[in-house]
């Protein structure tokens, strides 16, 4: 096993990302403010893609974990496909230039409405999540005579030893069926006209740092494979899923290293003649972000100092739902004495709490802070609660900026909302 963590990355040291300025860019765009850098997500695109060379595999890239759309352009540019979960990923995806056939669709709640939008745009594969699931696609797709090609997800009942909000592999999760279902669907796939099932799904949970659950589940997803081919049922794609973790905590948290993580999927599904496909969100993406966002106040509590910052759990709610830890540090060039503060959003929620006990370098009203580790599953997740509207949200690249979502304005937020006077009765 080789011990290196990620492959060389464009961190933002405390004053800088990508060649930009982060003081001045805060000064420009305001705050809170999620900044990407374009480079850092090449960088990874590219080591995975060198991790698996040689093998007929396609990278879907999971557009939850941030689908902004020039983000989504730079997998459209490096010949990503891309994992979707709702007609509104699709749209986006299209919209981002990554051709419908490189797209994969999960979840378990797809409606019709969804999955019609999916056969009309020509997607690769559906990946299958339930017996109701497989027998609406079979209609919708008879309806239009066209053939929707499927996986089925099975829930190999692994326990990816990730925080429980983010563990999809259980027997007791919704995700996926068990391995004697799927080997039921294959065996009555003649009935299916229109589906052709030829394809294995597995994904059983995002931020794992070690990889022996992923092997697990691989070799019962490869024992499954041969199983049925030796059943006379063709596998011609088997999709790996995501959920490589990342650094969140510096010295702390320690992501395996890239290429051990495709010698993993190489040696389970070695022999196998198809295409493997993946669908990495975070590992993409993550550590490529940071959130900046201004002190307001300190505020000294009877027992604790808070620093009240402009940034909330509507910018970044990891820590408010799953306990997350993010690095926090300062973007200023001198350094200071420690002092242990917690560290909170305005919204009024006691969650709304970025650190407790952390011991950060002195600060006070008006310093920009950096969050590190905010590329995925920040924007994506963001709401307006409070009434604030979605933050800014710029990419990087190489010493230059581009605004990727301007700040929402007040009158965009309410856009829709309007007093109750055209009453009609249902
Ligand atoms: N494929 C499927 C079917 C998924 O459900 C997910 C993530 C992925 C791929 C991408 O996983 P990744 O490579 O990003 O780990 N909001 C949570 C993460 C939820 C992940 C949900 N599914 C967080 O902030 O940690």
């Amino acid at each position: 096993m080789t011990t290196t963590a990620s492959p060389a990355t464009v961190r933002a040291d405390t004053t800088c990302l990508d060649g930009v300025d982060l003081a001045a860019l805060a000064q420009r765009a305001g705050t809170p403010l999620h900044a990407y850098s374009a480079s850092a997500i090449r960088q990874r695109i590219g080591a995975l893609k060198n991790a698996l060379r040689g093998l007929d595999a396609l990278v879907c890239y999971a557009v939850k974990a941030n689908g902004n759309l020039a983000v989504l352009q730079l997998m459209a540019d490096a010949g990503l496909g891309a994992d979707i979960v709702s007609a509104g990923e699709l749209r986006r995806s299209l919209r981002a230039g990554i051709p419908a056939q490189r797209i994969v669709f999960s979840g378990v709640g797809k409606t019709a409405g969804e999955i019609a939008a999916a056969l009309a745009a020509g997607i690769a594969r559906f990946n299958v999540e339930s017996e109701d699931e497989l027998h609406l696609l079979q209609r919708l797709a008879a309806e239009r005579d066209v053939i929707a090609r499927a996986a089925v997800r099975i829930n190999p009942g692994v326990d990816a030893h990730t925080h429980a909000k983010i563990s999809t592999g259980n027997a007791d999760n919704k995700f996926g069926v068990g391995i004697d279902e799927a080997r039921r669907w294959f065996a009555g796939s003649a009935t299916l006209s229109h589906v052709h099932l030829d394809g294995l799904h597995v994904h059983i949970g995002s931020q794992m740092l070690s990889l022996e659950p992923l092997r697990q589940a691989l070799h019962r997803t490869a024992d499954l494979w041969c199983e049925l081919a030796a059943a006379g049922h063709a596998i011609t794609s088997i999709d790996v899923g995501g959920g490589l973790g990342v650094c969140y905590r510096a010295g702390h948290d320690h992501p395996v290293a890239i290429e051990d993580y495709t010698d993993v999927i190489r040696h389970a599904l070695a022999g196998f003649d198809g295409r493997i496909l993946l669908e990495p969100g975070r590992w993409l993406v993550a550590e490529a972000g940071v959130l900046l966002t201004r002190v307001i106040r300190i505020k000294r509590g009877r027992q604790r100092r808070f620093v009240v910052v402009d940034a909330s759990m509507t910018e970044l709610v990891r820590p408010s739902l799953y306990d997350a830890w993010h690095d926090i540090v300062p973007v200023a060039r001198e350094s200071r004495p420690l002092q242990t503060c917690d560290v909170v959003g305005p919204v009024c929620e006691t969650s709304d709490t970025f650190a407790v006990g952390r011991a950060l370098p002195e600060c006070e009203a008006g310093d920009l802070l950096l969050i590190r580790t905010t590329g995925a599953y920040g924007a994506s997740m963001a709401s307006t609660f409070n009434s604030r509207p979605l933050a800014a949200e710029v990419l990087l690249d190489r010493g230059r900026y581009a605004v990727v979502r301007r700040r929402q304005t007040f009158e965009e937020m309410i856009a829709g909302e309007q007093p109750a006077q055209n009453w009609e009765t249902a």
